[in-house]
């Protein structure tokens, strides 16, 4: 019986109940004094593979901690549901689907079979069928309905339709090639799709329709809005072919908004949303940094994945950084994760992984429906540094809640301007030393005393002075962003998700919250338009419907 059929409740697992243990002995327990004591302690607790380092030293472990993590993670059985997520396993029980985002950036020799079928072939077909469109849109073949060369691509997408691809592609702007401007357009809000256009010449610009399902309301109605634009400015029905293409599963649906069946790339039913910026889903990307960099974010996520699947646990980065999320969010209490690139191409990354934990592992039951008995995936949140310290790290810092932290730091930069790399390098590493360290009463004292106050002033002043510190982070330090190490990257996190549901038994891979507001969106839609529609089932949403009723009355 595969294991995700019958999760096991991880609470009653002897690990748990040692690590339950352990949590105690660790009351007292302070990094600093753990650092002062082990003059191994950087070496002990970090990590380097594909072309990623690991820094794990600032955090509420001791070698037992991870000994008894890795223990949970063997016991939950982690080895097992590695091997069924690369074999294809149905590990989203509730929609009957494997979970397959590893097939795309496998090689073609590899057989993964779906169904029985190998769906390597397929996934190298649809590669050699975006190599073709992108070398076309590069070499000026592809022309808008004037003749002109294609300037601007607009992908028409949203949830993981937008958030990998838009991290991607503006992550990896210095490998830009052939100046294809991408930008996207996500939500239904006019405003967005006003402020875009204007920027826009309808005979140089390309939309890709973007969705799995092509059923999103959002993707369809900015489709439709977008398809209304062109034809406003000049475009005609007959050359609609050269300025529309679609990556669906859905092809009839795409087929029925009026696009070509040649320009139409195909997704599937084995590719989750949030994971699906290998496929063609990623066209956008390779559209800007052209296929061969495409393909080095493939190997990149590739060599992540055979990392992942042959690396000892206690030498596996996403298996570690899952487990001290395990570790933080049930034994002391966190129910945030912060990510903070030091990067600004690495800006839209804390909205994608936002996406891919929250949408993964958001669930209250396991795979086999009974109620989870521990808490499960955090709110994650952040932002780019060293925005960040000027907001929300006084939080992090002084605030009542635990809340770990990845930092994300590149150690070159692609656009040196003075010693301004030096800085946010250093900001970024004393930030997460400000977090271990704080400032002891003794040390705020003495800090006042030296600033000449007088004794009832440092009284005062010492509480709001002390800063608890022993608050744990990770930083992750890489070279420069490139689009190899960006795929290892996504990956780790991808994979860090997955070793988390796995522990608290739960299906990673669907989404059934976000389906109900879609459904009542459409009963509230109904109501704001027709007039004869009955009220609403409860007063609150009636009395909103009536306040815009009232606004746009005759
Ligand atoms: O809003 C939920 C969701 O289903 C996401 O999981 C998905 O990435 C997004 O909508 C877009 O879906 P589609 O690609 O089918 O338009």
């Amino acid at each position: 019986m595969a294991y995700h059929q019958h999760p096991l409740d991880v609470t009653t697992l002897p690990a748990w109940q040692a690590l339950r243990q352990h949590r105690e002995d660790m009351q007292q327990f302070s990094m600093r004094d753990a650092f002062a004591g082990d003059a191994k302690r950087f070496e002990r607790f970090s990590m380097s593979t594909c072309g990623l380092f690991l820094d794990y030293s600032k955090n509420l472990i001791s070698p037992q901690t991870r000994d008894l993590l890795v223990n949970l993670a063997r016991e939950a059985g982690l080895e097992q549901a590695i091997e069924g997520l690369f074999n294809g396993e149905q590990l989203n029980a509730s929609e009957g689907r494997p979970a397959l985002h590893t097939a795309l950036r496998r090689p073609i020799g590899d057989c993964v079979k779906v169904d029985g079928v190998n769906v390597m072939p397929d996934v190298h077909r649809v590669l050699h069928q975006m190599t073709d469109i992108v070398g076309r849109i590069h070499s000026n073949m592809w022309r808008g309905y004037s003749d002109k060369s294609i300037t601007d691509v607009v992908n028409i997408g949203i949830g993981g339709s937008f958030l990998g691809p838009q991290l991607v592609s503006e992550a990896l702007l210095p490998f830009t090639q052939h100046g294809v401007r991408c930008h996207y357009l996500a939500n239904i809000d006019g405003s967005e799709f006003h402020e875009l256009t204007a920027k826009l010449n309808a005979e140089t610009t390309l939309f890709i329709v973007s969705s799995k399902s092509f059923s999103t309301l959002e993707t369809l109605k900015n489709a439709q809005a977008a398809r209304t634009w062109y034809l406003a400015r000049g475009g005609t029905e007959e050359k609609l072919y050269r300025h529309f293409i679609a990556v669906t599963s859905n092809k009839e649906a795409a087929i029925a908004f009026g696009i070509r069946e040649k320009n139409i790339f195909p997704m599937w039913d084995w590719v989750g949303g949030r994971y699906s910026l290998w496929s063609a889903i990623g066209l956008p990307i390779a559209l800007a940094i052209g296929m061969s960099n495409f393909k080095e974010l493939l190997s990149g996520a590739h060599s992540m994945d055979t990392h992942f699947r042959t690396t000892s646990f206690d030498k596996n980065m996403p298996v570690l950084l899952a487990l001290l999320g395990v570790w933080y969010g049930n034994f002391w209490g966190a129910q945030s994760h912060a990510i903070l690139p030091y990067d600004h191409y690495l800006r839209n990354i804390t909205k994608h992984l936002q996406q891919l934990d929250m949408e993964s592992n958001g669930k209250r039951v396991r795979q086999d429906g009974s109620p989870v008995s521990t808490d499960t995936g955090p709110v994650i949140w952040g932002g780019v540094g060293c925005n960040g310290q000027h907001a929300y790290h006084q939080l992090l810092h002084q605030g009542t809640q635990l809340i770990p932290a990845d930092f994300i730091v590149p150690v070159v930069s692609y656009n040196p301007v003075a010693d301004h790399h030096q800085w946010l390098y250093a900001n970024c590493l004393s930030q997460s030393q400000a977090l271990m360290l704080g400032k002891c009463r003794n040390e705020a004292e003495a800090e006042l005393r030296a600033n000449g106050l007088s004794e009832d002033e440092v009284q005062r002043l010492a509480p709001h002075k002390v800063i608890p510190g022993n608050r744990p982070s990770n930083t992750l330090v890489l070279e420069r962003i490139s689009p190899r190490r960006l795929g290892a990257l996504v990956a780790m996190y991808e994979h860090k998700v997955f070793v988390q549901s796995v522990i608290w038994g739960i299906n990673a891979f669907d989404q059934w919250g976000v389906e109900l507001g879609k459904d009542l969106g459409k009963g509230v839609y109904q109501r704001l338009t027709a007039w004869d529609a009955a009220p609403a089932d409860d007063a609150s949403t009636q009395g909103l419907i009536e306040f815009f009723r009232g606004r746009h009355r005759g």
